[in-house]
């Protein structure tokens, strides 16, 4: 358990993960400094100082994460999730700060036929995935001390993900599309705001993947949710190649997620669990 007079300082705090991560603090009695747009920048370098300053430990979840509008804002996307946190390792080395940095499977290319282990060679295929690698690395450059928790096909009931996206498309046309070449494993942010509480009292060093257990398609995740809903949808699969979107989504998002499960208080849930509970409360 992480001790009650330790603040962790959540940059991007009123995110999708930064708020159940804000809110799962609470449960448990641990203090937060909550910091997010528009009072804090995290490319503002001058902000970032004075949060470092007040800060023993810091979770990053501040993030430009929209995938496709990256590739139109390369530059913006690369201030945010690359030159920013290389920054805030500078100063949380120079402080003796403890970050967690949050990160993601778009560092792969999805290319691979088995899960993705810690130690496998990243290599993104879209800007924002390349921009989170170079977060990354910025990071470990910096020589503070810090772990990075890559994350995978996360929801949560405070921002857009694929869950909310899915459920507003069947309720707009009665037929629906999904791919069924995308493999991951659907993940609450509640739960990896849990399993961030777990890390946070230990303070490792190094990469860990995180993600619920077990994998499934976005088409059978799909059919989940509308059978879970009991919404009568006309789910129809097809492949990722027949989307023209901007940005190239990798097809196996699986992760092995055996490193971190050691250092985490409670297992890991299968994805059906948290997704059924999900849906209940909507
Ligand atoms: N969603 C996924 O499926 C997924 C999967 C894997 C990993 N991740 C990672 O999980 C982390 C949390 O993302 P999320 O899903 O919670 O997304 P999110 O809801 O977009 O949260 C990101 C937060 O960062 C804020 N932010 C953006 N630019 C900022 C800036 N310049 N200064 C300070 N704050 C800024 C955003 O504010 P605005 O909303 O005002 O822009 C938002 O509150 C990110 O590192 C993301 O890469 C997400």
């Amino acid at each position: 358990m992480v001790s009650n007079d330790a603040t962790i300082t959540i940059l991007g705090g009123r995110g999708m993960l930064g708020f159940d991560l804000a809110s799962v603090c609470e449960l448990l009695g641990i203090k937060t400094t909550v910091l997010d747009l528009p009072d804090f920048d995290i490319t503002s370098f001058d902000q970032l100082q004075r949060a470092v300053a007040d800060a023993k430990i810091i979770v990053n979840c501040a993030a430009y994460t929209n995938v496709d509008k990256a590739e139109r804002e390369p530059d913006l996307a690369y201030q945010v999730n690359a030159e920013a946190v290389g920054r805030l390792g500078v100063l949380a080395r120079e402080a003796d700060v403890w970050v967690l940095h949050i990160s993601t499977d778009f560092v792969f290319d999805g290319k691979s036929d088995r899960p993705y282990v810690e130690t496998d060679p990243p290599n993104p295929i879209n800007t924002y995935g390349a921009s989170k690698l170079a977060g990354e690395k910025l990071l470990v450059e910096s020589r503070c001390h810090h772990c990075i928790m890559r994350l995978e096909w996360t929801y949560g009931s405070h921002g857009n993900n694929f869950v909310s996206k899915l459920i507003k498309r069947a309720r707009a046309a009665k037929s629906v599309k999904v791919v069924d070449d995308q493999i991951g494993s659907p993940t609450a942010t509640a739960e990896a705001a849990k399993a961030i509480c777990s890390l946070v009292s230990k303070k490792p060093e190094g990469v860990f993947h995180f993600a619920s257990d077990g994998y499934v398609s976005r088409f059978d995740m799909a059919k989940f949710v509308f059978e879970k809903l009991s919404m009568s949808v006309d789910l129809a699969s097809c492949k990722t190649s027949d989307f023209a979107s901007p940005a190239t989504r990798p097809l196996n998002s699986r992760f092995d997620c055996s490193k971190i499960k050691s250092l985490l208080d409670e297992p890991v849930k299968p994805w059906q669990q948290p997704l059924e509970q999900f849906l209940e409360q909507l």
